[in-house]
């Protein structure tokens, strides 16, 4: 008669396990992390921040730029901070997969249509920053950049 008791114990475990596995599954499935944000790529210039891509100041050595990329340049293009600023890039792509490189730095993302992806970088020495696109993009790839310029 025991027997039998622990053998349902042990089904009733092993199924309550494996439900707990099939939520779970589910729950992370249904959720993008953390740091990531899904929207329709071709409602990325009606979704804000994207709908006005800018460089904002949120403290006083810190800044983030909200910035599109898409076929075959970055908006905005041109920003400039003062020396010692931090950056944080949050960058979304509105046609085809890009890439965000700032060569010196540590920020290199690959942008993928209406995905958010977030790079920090603070900025101790002056000068021309390059972004560019490292991913071939079409045509224009080549031509594709902005600047951020420190000073
Ligand atoms: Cu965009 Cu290469």
């Amino acid at each position: 008669r025991y027997e039998k008791i622990w053998l349902t114990v042990g089904v009733l475990t092993l199924i309550a396990f494996i439900i707990t596995l099939g939520v779970n599954a589910f729950a992370m499935g249904a959720q993008p992390p953390s740091n990531t944000q899904v929207m329709d790529p071709t409602k990325v210039s009606q979704t804000p921040p994207f709908d006005q891509p800018a460089l904002k100041q949120i403290g006083q050595n810190n800044y983030v730029a909200n910035m599109t990329a898409f076929v075959f340049s970055y908006a905005p293009n041109r920003m400039e901070v003062p020396v010692g600023s931090t950056v944080t890039f949050n960058v979304t792509s509105k046609d085809v997969v890009h890439g965000f490189e700032i060569p010196g730095t540590n920020v290199n993302m690959m942008i993928i249509p209406g995905l958010v992806n977030s790079a920090t970088h603070t900025f101790t020495k002056p000068g021309d920053y390059l972004i560019l696109c490292n991913e071939y993009c079409g045509t224009g790839h080549q031509l594709m950049a902005a600047h951020l310029i420190v000073k």
